[in-house]
């Protein structure tokens, strides 16, 4: 394993920080304060081939390696986590779902329109009553021969207004449990399908998450991914992958923080000094470099493991939990060396310590991420 970057690899890094910096981070606190989506920017976004930067170039995406995907993750979250959720359950959840378990017709109709971007996806698995425990699922699909009745809700979708795809998660046979869900993809402007209130966060306050109702919403049956019954693995699978982006996420906002943290402390004086002269100052900003670099490597190394298609579940669990519960702990201390600077909107940590929130709780909590860890451990 080695974590020497290709030439490739450092450009799509650059080109990632270089539109951060540029195109993101002017407006950043106003579309937070707002509760607005970056709806141009994610356009751009699109255009610069970011929504679906794994996808095969037959069908539109840009053909780059999984450390690619993670590296230009990490420097858009640095700055705006409310536009990389969107891009990476777009890369990571839809665009890679349908493309290594669907067909070659819903390659051609669906797979297309989201790498280039034309249309955002979104994952629609959780539930009013079934977060953590994704196998009780209220939604059905009831089988009517050619098509299925789709019926339910969906709570806390991502993406949820802006989407024109989803990926929806629904119970056929509920006696079969697990093996009785099926993934279907749905139209936006299927009749039946309402998009809910958008939800009023912590966090990641520009992003768009918004309840799903659907009443009888038919779906041809040519819009089911895999056999009958495959959908619950199927969400399995596709999260595995998921938390990688989500971990690069929590990467980028603990790396965010500690950029912010080292410039800041480099300016600002108290007792007649830098305040990174002060030995408090370093110790802090010492065990957040090291946090953040031992995050990178996991993150690093669930990427290779997946382009080396090798098994990875376990390790992406570890990334995602390890790089979360760091960004929770790194915005904190940024906050802190920030003092009452940290306290208000215009230095940005405090944006970053409540956007570090869901990275713990998304694509399976910190405690789910355990759950997974331990299984392999103990198989
Ligand atoms: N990878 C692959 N397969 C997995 C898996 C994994 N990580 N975890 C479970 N499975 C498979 C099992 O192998 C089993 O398949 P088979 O029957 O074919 O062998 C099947 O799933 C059922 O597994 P379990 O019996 O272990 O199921 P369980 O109910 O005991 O627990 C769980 C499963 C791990 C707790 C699972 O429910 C889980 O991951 N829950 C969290 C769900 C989640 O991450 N939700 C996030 C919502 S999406 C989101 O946040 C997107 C967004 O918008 C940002």
């Amino acid at each position: 394993m080695t974590f020497n970057l290709t030439e490739e690899q450092e450009a799509v890094r650059e080109a990632a920080r270089d539109f951060a910096q540029r195109e993101l981070l002017p407006g950043v606190i106003e579309r937070d304060n707002e509760q607005r989506f970056p709806a141009e920017q994610i356009k751009m976004m699109s255009d610069l081939g970011f929504m679906g930067m794994m996808v095969d170039p037959k069908y539109g995406g840009g053909g780059m390696d999984t450390v690619s995907y993670v590296l230009a993750m990490e420097e858009i979250s640095k700055v705006d986590a409310s536009a990389s959720v969107c891009m990476s359950v777009n890369n990571s959840l839809v665009c890679w779902g349908v493309e290594k378990y669907g067909t070659e017709e819903q390659k051609e109709e669906y797979l297309t329109q989201l790498a280039s971007g034309q249309k955002i996806g979104a994952f629609c698995l959780s539930e009013p009553e079934a977060g953590s425990d994704a196998t009780s699922q209220r939604t059905t699909a009831e089988d009517k021969g050619d098509y299925y009745l789709v019926n339910g809700t969906k709570n806390w979708i991502t993406n949820g207004n802006s989407a024109g795809i989803y990926l929806v998660i629904a119970q056929t046979d509920r006696t079969r449990r697990h093996k009785g869900i099926n993934a279907l993809i749905v139209d936006r402007d299927s009749t039946g399908l309402v998009v809910g209130k958008k939800e009023d966060k912590l966090g990641i306050r520009g992003s768009d998450t918004h309840s799903i109702m659907l009443t009888d919403v038919i779906v041809p049956k040519k819009n089911r991914i895999g056999e009958d019954g495959f959908g619950f693995n199927f969400a399995m699978n596709t999260l595995n992958g998921g938390r990688i982006g989500i971990a690069a996420q929590a990467l980028g906002i603990a790396s965010g923080a500690l950029e912010l943290s080292l410039k800041y402390a480099k300016e600002r004086k108290a007792f007649g000094t830098e305040i990174a002269n002060h030995q408090g100052i370093q110790f802090k900003l010492a065990e957040m470099a090291t946090k953040v670099d031992a995050a990178r490597l996991m993150v690093l190394r669930a990427a290779q493991l997946k382009d080396a298609g090798k098994d990875f579940a376990h390790a992406s669990a570890m990334a995602k939990l390890y790089a979360s519960e760091i960004a929770m702990e790194t915005t904190v201390d940024a906050v802190q060396i920030h003092g009452g600077y940290g306290f208000v909107k215009e230095f940005h940590v405090e944006r970053l310590m409540r956007d570090a929130k869901i990275t713990q709780i998304y694509e399976g909590t910190s405690e789910i991420q355990k759950i997974v860890i331990a299984r392999k451990l103990l198989k």
